[in-house]
């Protein structure tokens, strides 16, 4: 079968070129985080193994699909109005189309979807998309289908993704899936199931084969990568039921790090996300020591006080995190490090709102995500605590943090004009058609004039110039071929 060709990305909508033979219509559209895209790609993947070419024309659809994220109820309420539009389609257009819902809604809400909505045809948890082509001839016999059910095992390590919003450039690798950590905010264990790790050959599988197609930076995804343990298979809260000799053999995120590293020394890598509580000097150790490793931590603190960290069960104090960012400073004296705090968790006081301004002083991050607090259904924090803190001081303490947030990042921006950085080339700038747009290793966006360049060389850049967010200037040369 021709494979795919050229893949392009329209907005958060997902399209590939043709693969000849296929007949079918899909139409699939993504949401929220990293890893959501990245199955998408799976999701691709699988199904043009079985009669799909995908579309970006809604209204020409065979199948509809929305890979969905339920991390804050705004993300829910975004991906009903999509369903909404679907449905409107769907009567008025194209009565034959089928519509699924995947990813965390799906695992979330469940039948909830089928049953009392009846707004879909099909509902697909984020370990379930192998099952699809089982699902889809269900719902082709005109029955509405489920798979809900959260796998023990790496779920999707034997396909190879196809990779629907590439520049050819950057990609993702998944290296671990599901989370244990049970923070008290968060959805994500309830909707990604328990973590579990991928064996580290089928990653430098993956890594190699992006390479060999001219692939120039990696991204190793996890929601929690620092974590990542691979003994031979099985749940990570498994591990102390493992073998001596499994335990022996163990590859941690650290020995993981290295063997990608070795694998392909001219690929950057980068990876995400960390949670401080487990990342180790061994982790910093090894970022040091490889030059392709890219000096750059996105190191979430969530609150910079002590006691709403433990509201959160977040395993750290706000001195342990201080003391990470030394340890990081000191090993990686230049090391861009970025943050996601929330502002309004249940009990928080003024005072702990300034325990997260003065951490944020300290640290002065790169650049950071910040949120107000959501209440999601089923988690502690919605069981255990009250959502006491009014909308207006939620939405001024977060009016707080970003305006903090953007002093530090002018400051941070500022400190590499006049500095030559290594920028890998991703795209045409969106603001300047003869300006290409590209990233230094600490993950802040460059754009310089195009001259002979071309997207996916490695260009020393001198920095003259810059705003809170991005960095201008003019190439000096190849960084390396
Ligand atoms: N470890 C994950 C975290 C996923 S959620 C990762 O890979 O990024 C991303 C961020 O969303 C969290 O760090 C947190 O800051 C924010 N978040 C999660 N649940 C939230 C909630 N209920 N309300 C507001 N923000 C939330
Ligand atoms: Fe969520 Fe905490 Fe895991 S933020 S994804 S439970 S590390």
């Amino acid at each position: 079968m021709e494979k795919v060709i050229d893949e392009k990305k329209q907005g958060t909508k997902l399209v590939m070129d043709t693969v000849a033979g296929n007949t079918k219509k899909l139409f699939i559209e993504s949401y929220g985080c990293q890893m959501n895209f990245s199955d998408s790609e799976i999701v691709a993947s699988i199904l043009s193994e079985n009669g799909y070419n995908t579309t970006n024309q809604l209204e020409e659809a065979d199948l509809v699909l929305v890979n969905t994220c339920s991390i804050r109820d705004k993300a829910e309420q975004t991906v009903r109005k999509r369903l909404e539009k679907y449905n409107a389609v769907k009567k008025t257009i194209n009565p034959s189309m089928k519509v699924g819902v995947l990813g965390c809604m799906a695992e979330r809400l469940k039948n909830k979807f089928l049953e009392e909505e009846k707004i879909v045809d099909l509902v697909v948890g984020p370990d379930a998309y192998k099952d699809l082509p089982n699902l889809l001839s269900e719902v082709e016999e005109g029955r509405n289908a489920i798979n809900v059910i959260l796998s023990k095992e790496e779920t999707y390590g034997d396909i190879s993704p196809v990779r629907l919003q590439s520049n050819g450039v950057t990609a993702f690798v998944s290296i671990t899936r599901g989370c244990d950590n049970m923070c008290t905010f968060c959805v994500v264990p309830f909707t990604r199931g328990r973590e579990r790790s991928r064996d580290p050959q089928s990653i430098l599988e993956e890594v190699n084969d992006l390479a060999a197609k001219g692939f120039k930076e990696i991204t190793l995804l996890g929601q929690n990568v620092d974590s990542y343990l691979w003994y031979g298979g099985g749940l990570k809260k498994d591990f102390d039921k493992a073998s001596e000799m499994q335990k022996a053999t163990a590859t941690n995120f650290a020995g993981l790090l290295s063997l990608v590293a070795e694998a392909q020394p001219k690929m950057r890598i980068r990876f995400s996300t960390s949670n401080p509580q487990d990342m180790t000097m061994d982790v910093i150790e090894t970022m040091a020591r490889y030059q392709n490793i890219c000096n750059y931590i996105h190191l979430p603190v969530q609150s910079g006080s002590t006691r709403v960290l433990k509201e959160m069960n977040r395993q750290h104090t706000r001195e342990e995190y201080i003391q990470l960012i030394d340890n990081i400073k000191s090993i990686i004296p230049d090391c861009g490090i970025s943050q996601d705090i929330i502002a309004g968790f249940p009990t928080e006081t003024e005072e702990d709102h300034q325990d997260t301004l003065s951490l944020m002083d300290y640290v002065k991050y790169d650049f950071g995500f910040m949120f107000m607090y959501s209440e999601r259904p089923g988690t502690l924090a919605a069981r255990k605590l009250e959502d006491d803190i009014p909308e207006a001081i939620k939405k001024r303490r977060l009016q707080e943090i970003v305006e903090i947030q953007q002093k530090h990042s002018a400051y941070r921006t500022q400190q590499f004009v006049g500095k030559t950085m290594e920028v890998l080339i991703e795209k045409t700038s969106k603001r300047d058609d003869n300006q290409w747009s590209g990233r230094i290793p600490q993950n802040t966006v460059v754009v310089f004039p195009k001259e002979n360049y071309k997207v996916g060389d490695f260009v020393m850049v001198k920095i003259t110039d810059c705003t809170s967010a991005t960095l201008m200037g003019e190439a000096v040369g190849y960084s390396k071929e």
